[in-house]
């Protein structure tokens, strides 16, 4: 990774054809419109990526932005840049309007600014119908692109350099996975690291399985060569990141399970902290339990999306475990694992959910007493089969069922966090406090935050904390020792 050098590409011959070859080349090119624009300002080019959605994107846009800087461009967390990409997500409408909403913004700096390019990518991009709002309604975007072509991003940048006006790059899908593209990491201590891309499961109101296409592993010697380079370069804490983890290595020439990756990845001299997101409770195996009970790396939460409590919901969502599957396999692991924190995602006024089926939903998270839960309001998505059901259910009555629920797992995840106080458990810190900066705020193995009195050497290291008192979902402690030793 980052060890070709661009210098020594030779631009007179033509692109080679294989990659990640090719994209280094464009990266070449690139650098050299990056210099030539950068000269005519008098001042370094300057780009932003912003990120929509979940940890796949946020993943995805840190690869965005290694190429941006590889290229020659400067960072910035700031929207009034000469290049800006939104990564964006489609998985609830609401993520879809935030998009839309900011885009008008955009195009207000892009007029104060005309040399500035914006790019779009991701999930909300692989839907047909955005793509014709955008061309219609946004006309002053440069760069479209979705997610089976973001390894063409150096190229598909070049060519935006080259042209004038909007230029749109749609695949429907990919069976290719790209390695050693440049990362530029958010944090220099831990790392989000792709297992497999894509769902095969068709939810029944999920729009991913059609926007990040089939599921792919990746080879677990790629995987673990990743994390070996990331751990020479400081990182202590990964997560293995995939739809559903728990069906990781199924269809790759020499399958592997999801338990025996793990195994091969608590051996990594240097690793601290091993975690995943995010498993499906029909795929949820015994191995994995036995490895995660044994392991002293894995970090002791588990997130266990439950989407409804009602047998009879579950079945249309085509999710394939019923109520009681659910509540024996939590049993289970917190019988095997009685440290563990559980969380989970919870969807309200599914097509036909009735108030008894949300008193089942309640029930589960009564039982289950889950650490934290993200709660969403049902969101038609176009093209899903809970789409066209015809029994939408009365906003009120969402409405009310959502609070209900919200108020239940706020308590339940209240009491659960609470029950670690006076004990002493390791942190990793991660940064100084936003509202206070004598202290720093680091995440206990169950996902716990913790501030604590402390400076920014601290950051990157993990700490010894006693938990000294319990503020609803989050913890005031004190470091005890001096940092733990490291393996
Ligand atoms: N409406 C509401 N929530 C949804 N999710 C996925 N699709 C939808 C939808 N159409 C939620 C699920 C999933 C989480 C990432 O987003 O709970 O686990
Ligand atoms: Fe969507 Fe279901 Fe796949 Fe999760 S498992 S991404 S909810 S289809």
């Amino acid at each position: 990774m980052n060890e070709i050098d661009l210098d020594k590409i030779d631009l007179t011959q033509p692109p080679p054809e294989h990659e990640p070859e090719r994209q280094y080349y464009f990266m070449a090119k690139c650098r050299e419109y990056v210099r030539a624009e950068s000269k005519r300002l008098g001042r370094p080019l300057i780009c932003g990526a912003f990120t929509f959605g979940c940890q796949m994107n946020a993943r995805d846009s840190e690869k965005l932005l290694g190429i941006l800087e590889a290229v020659g461009f400067r960072p910035t967390e700031n929207e009034q840049a000469d290049f800006v990409i939104y990564n964006t997500c489609t998985v609830r409408d609401n993520a879809n309007q935030r998009v839309y909403g900011r885009l008008g913004e955009l195009n207000r700096y892009k007029k104060q600014n005309p040399q500035m390019k914006v790019a779009l990518c991701g999930c909300m991009m692989q839907e047909p119908t955005v793509i014709e709002k955008l061309k219609k309604s946004y006309p002053f975007i440069d760069l479209i692109f979705g997610t089976h072509n973001i390894y063409k991003f150096a190229e598909l940048l070049c060519a935006s350099f080259e042209t004038e006006g909007m230029l749109i790059d749609i695949w429907e899908d990919t069976d290719k996975i790209v390695e050693d593209l440049p990362v530029e990491r958010k944090y220099p201590f831990k790392s989000g690291i792709n297992i497999m891309f894509g769902c095969n499961n068709f939810c029944s109101y999920c729009i991913v399985p059609y926007v990040r296409g089939r599921e792919r592993s990746r080879e677990p010697k790629e995987i673990i060569r990743e994390i070996e380079r990331l751990v020479a370069d400081g990182v202590v804490e990964v997560m293995l990141l995939g739809q559903n983890v728990n069906s990781y290595g199924k269809n790759l020439e020499e399958p592997v399970t999801f338990a025996q990756l793990l195994r091969e990845v608590e051996k990594i001299e240097g690793l601290r902290r091993i975690r995943f997101m995010t498993s499906h409770p029909k795929d949820l195996s015994e191995e994995l339990i036995e490895v995660m009970k044994q392991s002293k790396k894995i970090c002791r939460h588990l997130h266990l999306p439950l989407q409804s409590g009602s047998t009879r919901i579950l079945q249309q969502m085509n999710r394939r475990y019923t109520k009681e599957q659910y509540l024996e396999l939590a049993e289970r692991i917190r019988r095997e694992i009685p440290d563990i924190a559980i969380t989970t995602d919870i969807i309200v006024g599914f097509p036909g959910e009735t108030p008894e089926d949300l008193e089942e939903t309640l029930d589960v998270v009564r039982r289950v007493k889950y650490d934290n839960a993200f709660t969403f309001i049902y969101s038609k998505r176009t093209g899903t089969p809970a789409a066209a059901m015809e029994n939408q259910v009365p906003p009120e009555q969402v409405k009310e069922g959502f609070d209900r629920l919200l108020k239940l797992v706020q308590e339940t995840a209240r009491e659960q966090v609470a029950k670690y106080q006076g004990q002493v458990m390791e942190a990793l810190i991660e940064e100084v406090n936003e509202n206070d900066a004598s202290l720093v705020t680091g995440r206990l193995s169950n996902n716990t935050i913790v501030h604590l009195p402390g400076d920014a050497s601290l950051i990157g290291k993990i700490v010894p904390v006693l938990l000294d008192e319990c503020h609803g979902f989050y913890y005031i402690g004190h470091c005890i020792l001096e940092e733990t030793g490291a393996e």
